[in-house]
């Protein structure tokens, strides 16, 4: 395996500096674990978003969509466990305030300086663990009282299971079939951190599929083969990547069997996705507390079953970061540090630049017009500040991976030049062919060049 020059802190500095991701609140000194997206990292997340929709919806006919609401009726967490069970054990230090997981205490650091861990000193006073549910609750209505009680869900799952009534009723699928769903989920994580790896609002890819008792295990077996490929087809190296299935003891309560795919990020192996078996577990118990009949009943045959649910559960935020990581490269040229984020083109917040070569000789209006026509069909940015080589590193930074210039020949002959970001090429081509070549190796396959180190 190469080794990685990347690091949490570069992705972090990367981030703010070109306006990926910024800690949120920043002005008044910012709110733990809360970040914005900015403009390129919204393009960015939106591609992402976006691959995994076509990934669902576009590349096949058994998934349909759903956006549900956050805030659901409270017993849809009673019903699924989240309000009994959903919770991390937890100490507090009654002299310095701070609350840590009983269970990392090993890697907490208490508030009191020299920094020891909690409990280390004769002045930490822990209580006693006690569990600490992960939901944020609110109020509906002008008032508090009983009854208005509801959270914020932390899962988009459960919204899918309140609608598969809907969906046997009006969707026209059967199983095998599944319901995709994309959305911000709410925790409040005892020890969240490591930027946007664990968040304390985050958004969810989340897709249920509801199959034949009998046909579970073939299932899941699809789905943790298709999600990996999701990853690698993106461009994630594989050796950055594996599958690791959780012991009986680690599942969840709902889960016969889940494998979690891992990514080698800077803080080590750690989960990217969790693909799971949840058995019939969660649309029977929706069926027992809201008393309605939660089956499927074959028109023609007469069978009548509870299907079993095989899920991928993505973060969007996760895959972004492990999507930037690995992405994120540094190199050299004519002695010159640049860093490059060699992102898949169909994911790059922006697919080509336009840059006069220089701001006279009517060049930047037939860059600007080059730019007019290419944003029909793509993202496209011009630029005309500085000088060509800091442009081209600026289109680097973000992972841009073409770049057109527009030069003194341009305006004789209708021909620009057509940087590659990787291989640093470049190809004369005629202005009128620009459309259909960037749109060629749009749709071409692609393998990360870092594959080749
Ligand atoms: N419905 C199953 C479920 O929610 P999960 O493993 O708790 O399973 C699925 O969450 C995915 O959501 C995780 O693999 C991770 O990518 C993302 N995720 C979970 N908690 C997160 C957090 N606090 N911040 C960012 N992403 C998170």
């Amino acid at each position: 395996m190469a080794p990685d020059t990347v690091t949490m802190d570069k992705i972090v500095s990367l981030c703010k500096r070109r306006g990926f991701v910024f800690p949120s609140s920043e002005i008044y000194g910012g709110l733990g674990s809360s970040y914005d997206y900015g403009h390129y990292g919204v393009l960015l997340k939106t591609n992402v978003k976006s691959r995994w929709w076509e990934a669902m919806l576009q590349e096949r006919d058994d998934i349909v969509a759903l956006d549900s609401a956050i805030i659901q009726h409270p017993r849809t967490w009673q019903a699924s466990g989240h309000l009994s069970g959903f919770t991390d054990p937890m100490v507090d230090c009654r002299t310095c305030k701070l609350r840590f997981r009983a269970d990392h205490i090993e890697q907490g650091h208490c508030g009191r300086k020299p920094s020891r861990k909690p409990g280390e000193t004769s002045d930490c006073n822990l209580t006693e663990a006690r569990d600490f549910n992960l939901m944020f609750e609110t109020t509906v209505g002008p008032v508090r009282e009983d009854g208005s009680t509801v959270y914020l869900r932390p899962e988009t799952a459960q919204g899918i299971f309140l609608n598969f009534k809907n969906y046997l009723q009006t969707s026209r699928k059967k199983p095998p079939f599944g319901i995709a769903q994309i959305g911000k989920s709410f925790r409040n994580e005892i020890t969240p951190g490591n930027f946007v790896f664990r968040m304390r609002e985050f958004e969810q890819m989340e897709m249920e599929f509801f199959v034949p008792p009998a046909e579970a295990e073939r299932w899941f077996e699809h789905w943790t083969e298709q999600r990996m490929n999701w990853y690698t087809e993106l461009g994630i190296r594989p050796d950055h990547l594996k599958l690791r299935p959780h012991e009986r003891d680690e599942l969840s309560h709902y889960s016969s069997a889940t494998s979690d795919i891992e990514y080698l990020f800077p803080i080590g192996w750690s989960e990217l996705e969790g693909i799971a078996n949840r058995g019939d577990f969660d649309l029977r118990a929706h069926a027992e507390h809201s008393g309605q009949k939660l089956e499927y009943v074959d028109t023609a045959s007469g069978e009548r079953y509870v299907p079993h649910v095989i899920e991928p559960a993505a973060g969007a935020d996760r895959a972004l970061l492990a999507l930037l990581i690995d992405a994120y490269d540094e190199d050299e040229i004519d002695g010159e540090k640049r860093t490059v984020l060699r992102l898949h083109p169909r994911l790059a917040p922006v697919k080509v630049a336009v840059l006069p070569l220089v701001r006279k000789d009517g060049q930047p209006e037939l860059a600007a017009e080059i730019h007019r026509a290419l944003r029909g069909s793509v993202q496209s940015e011009y630029d005309e500040g500085g000088a060509i080589g800091r442009r081209y590193r600026r289109q680097d930074e973000i992972g841009t991976p073409w770049a057109v210039t527009v030069d003194h020949q341009s305006l004789e002959d209708r021909t620009v030049t057509l940087r590659d970001r990787d291989s640093l090429a470049q190809e004369r081509i005629a202005i009128d062919a620009l459309g259909e070549e960037i749109g060629r190796r749009l749709r071409a396959p692609w393998r990360s060049p870092k594959l080749n180190d």
